[in-house]
């Protein structure tokens, strides 16, 4: 074909490129668009949005953004065009609107190595029915009936295996128990047995996949991630098959009481959907819960005056139980722990687990002036509301005090109009918010009290060599947070 030729045939398809581009230019200007840079053709801003920088901070990039743009800036993120909010009216305003103005949208890689059904994924009808099923799994009820007594017999299984004077890893002590609680209530996984070992072994690798890079090439962690989701996978639907051979015979384990036979018996999800819905949900239940009791151990140990209150709570609690004769924490316990709500608050806001949730607009919309194009991913940055010092009064220090005296566990006794108002619901939102707030919060606090109570009744901590959270984005201690203990019985 001479080059002529060629020219001719390509000409029409070069041509509609050109319009394309060019009506979408048009489309673009016609929309008052917030300020912000593009960054580079393809891969925009990304990497600089995801250089690591300290879990308590927003980090260079959105400091620096925020001072040039305001808090709501544009810019091309993921591959993609991208509003940032930092704007706490906005970050809401997305929020409550999901399915309606906005509709979650996590990168593909997390659909390949989650699941095309897991809770992150999914919109509309099937994520509702999958919502259904884990808020039915992590219902107050069942929070009360089953969970506390097993968090607390999980969080006593690490805490006994703490040796005076030994240095360990703060950070995979708390994952080895959010691990064991979640393995029990989903699959009735006992800890320490070799089965559960090796799924907890398989986890991590998975997990190094789940953060890392999505490239699919041998030897990167994400193809070893992708490998050990096929390994877990085919564990669960083992189990799922020894559980419906029983069913069939009619021997029920009344010990098994958990997830899995739970959708087995009540729900109508295949075999994949039933896959998907454990894996994403020990994630969900996992990795979230484990950093915040690490971060809570971290940021207690440079407050000497939170321990001490927390030690005067939790010793009241205990000496009333004594005195009754009781050994196991009921839900009357749990809720005098008031103080310690204040810690499980201030941890979370300081700390930030999740910084920012993936949203992408599904109309055009209008927002305090600016326009946000149907199509355009959108990040509502939740840290930088909890670290932004219009809202919350010095947001970097550790001051579980701030959130005392609130009924709905919110509100705020502090003397300043904008820190009364910011502890309300509008401002602290490290579950999320709207139609896919954090099915497990509940569990996540119940989890972290249980923690603090025995740890702070029972032992001293200190750090070993230094350790800080940074985030990644996902939040982790570079050296897995070392401490040392000493046993102490305080009463
Ligand atoms: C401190 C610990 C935790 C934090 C900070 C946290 C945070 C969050 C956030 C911010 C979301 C919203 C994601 C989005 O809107 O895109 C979410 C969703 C979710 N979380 Fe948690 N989470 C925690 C613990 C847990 C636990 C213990 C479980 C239980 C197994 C759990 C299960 C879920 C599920 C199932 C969803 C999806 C909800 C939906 O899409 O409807 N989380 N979590």
């Amino acid at each position: 074909m001479s080059h002529s030729e060629l020219v001719v045939l390509l000409l029409p398809s070069i041509l509609s490129l050109l319009l394309v581009f060019i009506l979408m230019q048009r489309k673009q200007a016609r929309f008052n668009l917030p300020p912000g840079n593009m960054g580079w053709p393809f891969l925009g801003e990304t990497i600089g949005y995801l250089k690591p920088y300290s879990a308590t901070s927003i980090g260079e990039f959105m400091e620096q953004h925020i001072s040039r743009y305001g808090k709501i800036y544009k810019s091309n993120l993921f591959g993609e065009p991208t509003i940032v909010s930092a704007d706490a009216g906005l970050n809401r305003f997305i929020l409550q609107s999901e399915g309606r103005l906005f509709e979650c949208s996590y990168p593909r890689s997390i659909g390949g190595i989650l699941g095309k059904w897991s809770m992150l994924v999914l919109v509309g009808d099937m994520h509702r029915n999958m919502r259904s099923i884990s808020l039915n799994f992590l219902s107050h009820a069942r929070l009360r009936s089953h969970l506390l007594k097993e968090v607390e017999k999980q969080t006593l299984l690490v805490l006994s295996s703490w040796k005076e004077n030994c240095t360990f890893s703060a950070q995979d002590e708390a994952k080895k128990f959010t691990f064991n609680l979640m393995a029990k209530h989903m699959m009735s996984l006992d800890p320490g047995k070799p089965e559960t070992e090796q799924l907890k072994k398989e986890y991590v690798t998975f997990m190094k996949g789940v953060v890392s890079a999505p490239l699919n090439f041998p030897g990167t962690p994400y193809r070893k991630a992708l490998k050990s989701r096929s390994i877990i996978l085919k564990f669960i639907e083992q189990k799922m098959e020894e559980r419906i051979a029983r069913l069939k015979e009619g021997v029920e384990d009344l010990e098994e009481d958990d997830l899995l036979g739970w959708v087995l018996k009540h729900s109508n999800l295949s075999t994949e959907q039933i896959l998907d819905l454990i894996l994403s949900l020990l994630f969900a239940g996992h990795e979230t819960s484990s950093v915040s009791i690490a971060l809570a151990i971290y940021f207690l140990q440079a407050c000497p005056g939170a321990i001490q209150q927390l030690k005067e709570e939790h010793i009241e609690i205990s000496r009333a139980k004594k005195q009754s004769g009781e050994m196991e924490m009921n839900w009357d316990d749990y809720k005098k722990m008031e103080f310690t709500q204040c810690v499980i608050s201030e941890t979370l806001r300081l700390g930030n687990v999740v910084r920012f949730l993936h949203r992408k607009a599904v109309r055009d919309v209008r927002y305090k002036g600016y326009d946000i194009p149907c199509g355009w991913k959108v990040l509502p940055v939740i840290s930088a509301v909890h670290l932004d010092s219009t809202v919350f009064d010095q947001p970097q220090q550790f001051n579980p005090w701030r959130w005392q005296h609130n009924n709905a566990r919110g509100s705020s006794t502090c003397s300043s109009a904008a820190a009364a108002a910011a502890a309300s619901s509008n401002y602290f939102m490290p579950f999320g918010g709207g139609p896919r707030l954090c099915a497990g919060s509940e569990l996540a606090k119940l989890e972290m009290a249980v923690f603090i109570h025995h740890l702070v009744l029972n032992f001293h901590w200190e750090l070993v060599g230094a350790d800080q959270a940074f985030a990644f984005p996902f939040v982790d201690f570079p050296k897995g947070l070392p401490i040392r203990v000493k046993h102490h019985t305080v009463i």
